[in-house]
């Protein structure tokens, strides 16, 4: 069992609210603070913002057992806390660095409050050297600032926190590390003990790395259109090399969310002030920007032009089990068929309101009446047992673009549909 601490968490995103309700879980006494005080109210009448499978059972257990409670401003969170986790954001700026003026405004808050020796954990995803910036914006000297980077995945944030694959902590004090990974002592995962610029080193290299591995099998997926191979058996030959693995090669319409895009670019731009020029990285950012265009080509073709064309685009999220529509890549989709004139007209099972940009229908059958074509942009499970029979029939012609091999296609295909698949031709 862990040894209990006093832990104070500032900014309820989704990184700051699984945290919170994890470290509870695990046995921790914590308070969570944000300035959004709707926010604060929701949460203490036990409503989740956010879409995170088994958070909401987490928040209820922590604060029927009184180890999680929500409060408005960082400087009520942290009264005698031992650590301060800043869980705050850390939005791209216009030249690709990482912002990072809510860390500074927290740090700068809880500064005077905290006690002697207690601890404050940057959880964000901040830029190399972000320890010294927290350590300038509190000057304090009894107060040690280490780094603890997240990897937590969308739509999978309790699994990923409960079951880390590693737990990285920055300082270059041992002994603060020691107490840090105390904090973890519930669960069974390696910890690697390095210095602040590694630690958040290896945060932007992870996702910079993964986001690599995407560009690599989306193109190798055009490859394959090209040749005439199938991307799926592909992807099996290579993955079944553990050097490879067989994860995260599933190729789709490009990677978009509110981290690969915005931590990429910044591991590009840390790069460039260091005076490393990071090409491979940028071609794997323009590699992704060229997917967006080539699922509209292959679109485009399938209709024989899209102007005046209607196109009904299944999915709009980034990502199948979330909500969150933050550099979706469905969107730059979308936006690129209005481009050439299509007319769009969307469905995804967790947007129930019309976007600025498109209009949302409310069941995919009525999304696809009158379409021309079917764009598949987000693997929701939903597209898979749709009746076809049924689409077909609402459809001005019977053709459907999968973009993330989600449908099964002989089914597809019996219901009268001409189906292309990305990277199977
Ligand atoms: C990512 C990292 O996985 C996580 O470790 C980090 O802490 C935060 O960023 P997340 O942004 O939630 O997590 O999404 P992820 O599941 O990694 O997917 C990112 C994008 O890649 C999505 O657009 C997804 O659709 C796409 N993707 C993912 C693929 O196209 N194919 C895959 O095989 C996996």
């Amino acid at each position: 069992m862990t040894e209990m601490s006093k832990i104070a968490v500032i900014g309820t995103g989704y990184v700051g609210l699984t945290t919170g309700a994890c470290f509870a879980h695990i046995g921790h006494d914590v308070v969570c603070a944000d300035i959004d005080e709707s926010k604060i109210d929701r949460l203490n009448r036990g409503e989740i913002p956010i879409l995170e499978p088994g958070l909401d059972d987490l928040v209820r257990d922590g604060m029927a057992e009184g180890r999680l409670s929500f409060v408005v401003g960082a400087a009520n969170a942290v009264a005698d806390c031992e650590f301060a986790y800043l869980c705050v954001p850390t939005p791209q700026g216009e030249d690709g660095s990482a912002d990072l003026s809510y860390v500074e405004a927290a740090a700068r808050e809880i500064a005077p409050l905290l006690t002697s020796g207690a601890v404050v954990v940057n959880k964000s995803t901040v830029p190399v050297g972000s320890t010294l910036v927290v350590e300038g914006a509190m000057m304090r000297d009894d107060v040690t600032v280490v780094s603890n980077p997240e990897f937590l995945r969308e739509g999978s944030a309790v699994h990923d926190f409960l079951n880390p694959d590693r737990v990285v902590i920055g300082t270059d004090d041992r002994p603060t590390a020691v107490k840090v990974a105390s904090l973890f002592l519930g669960l069974t995962a390696p910890v690697i003990v390095t210095d602040p610029a590694s630690a958040e080193t290896i945060k932007y290299a992870a996702n910079s790395f993964l986001a690599t591995k995407l560009s690599f099998v989306n193109a190798m997926a055009a490859v394959c259109e090209a040749v005439g191979a199938d991307i799926n058996d592909v992807v099996k030959g290579i993955g079944s090399d553990p050097r490879i693995g067989d994860k995260f090669l599933q190729p789709g319409p490009g990677w978009g969310g509110s981290c690969f895009p915005k931590d990429s670019r910044a591991l590009v731009r840390i790069a460039d002030d260091a005076g490393y020029d990071f090409s491979l990285l940028r071609g794997v950012i323009d590699a992704n920007t060229q997917q967006f265009d080539r699922v509209t080509d292959r679109v485009e073709e399938m209709v024989g032009g899209l102007r005046g064309k209607r196109v009904a685009a299944f999915g709009l999220t980034f990502k199948a089990n979330t909500d969150d529509l933050r550099d979706s890549p469905a969107l730059e989709v979308i936006a690129r068929l209005q481009e050439r004139g299509a007319d769009v007209v969307a469905y995804d099972p967790a947007i129930h309101r019309d976007l600025e940009t498109v209009r949302v229908a409310d069941s995919a059958y009525s999304a696809a009446e009158g379409a021309d074509v079917v764009v598949v942009l987000t693997e929701w499970d939903e597209f898979r047992w749709l009746d076809y029979t049924k689409v077909v029939e609402v459809m001005a012609s019977p053709m459907l673009y999968d973009t993330r091999n989600v449908l099964d296609a002989a089914g597809v295909r019996k219901a009268g549909i001409e189906l292309r698949i990305l990277g199977r031709g």
